[in-house]
């Protein structure tokens, strides 16, 4: 049977990583986290020491820089220049940098490309913002979560708090605000849902129901071809 690309697609802290992964471990695809690439990005940049609206530095380090995903059974590892940045990318300052990094055309066409080559094959599901829209617009499956801010925000506290960070609700809730902005309303590449996508709201659900559901959308999908 001819192996799918799955596209996952949505806001910040929607679900989309978790569910993504573990999609992916049932169907024994690879598991591609788009937004980790956009992250190490950001992290090459901040170590250079570049501002992330020098378009002409970006450039110059988007020719130097090497990203690399391990897949991994339970997760994924991010490689910048062979290093492993797994952990320093998760970093709060680090999600904002990504969210301005990723606005700029040099940084999307190398992520969008290495993207391409990754899940070219198929038997992979991604999870990114652009993904259903614009890395692969014909990808056979395409989900966009959607859960309310509060719901998300919640998600994203817990998750640091269980990395050992300390940080207050409403800073978490209003930098993910203020970062979905910025996704969605930028010129390249917004986050907006493809206009074939499955919509699944998260906040109603649990992961194993998620899995389930986004299985039976799969099962339903392989038995009409
Ligand atoms: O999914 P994440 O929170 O790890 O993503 C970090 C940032 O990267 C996000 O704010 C926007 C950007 N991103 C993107 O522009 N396109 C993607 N496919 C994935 C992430």
């Amino acid at each position: 049977m001819r192996k799918l690309i799955i596209a996952i697609d949505g806001p910040a802290a929607s679900g989309k990583s978790t569910a993504a992964r573990l999609f992916a471990k049932r169907l024994r695809y690879a598991y591609i986290d788009t937004g980790a690439m956009y992250r190490a990005c950001a992290l090459a940049a901040k170590e250079a020491g570049i501002d992330m609206s020098d378009e002409s530095a970006l450039d110059a380090l988007m020719d130097s820089i090497s990203i690399s995903i391990k897949h991994d059974s339970d997760e994924n590892k991010i490689y910048l220049n062979g290093k492993d940045v797994s952990a320093a990318i998760r970093k709060p300052e680090i999600s904002g940098l990504a969210s301005g990094v990723s606005a700029h055309a040099t940084v999307r066409n190398k992520m969008v490309d290495l993207q391409r080559e990754m899940g070219a094959q198929g038997g992979v599901v991604l999870d990114g913002r652009d993904i259903g829209t614009v890395v692969f617009p014909d990808a056979d499956l395409k989900f966009f979560f959607v859960a309310p801010a509060r719901v998300r925000a919640q998600r994203r506290f817990d998750e640091l708090i269980m990395r050992g960070e300390d940080p207050s609700f409403e800073d978490v809730l209003n930098d993910m605000i203020a970062r979905d902005e910025a996704d969605s309303s930028r010129t390249l590449a917004p986050l907006v849902p493809a206009e074939d996508s499955i919509h699944i709201d998260t906040g109603a659900l649990n992961i194993e129901e998620m899995i389930d559901l986004l299985y039976a959308h799969y099962l339903k999908k392989v038995q009409a071809k």
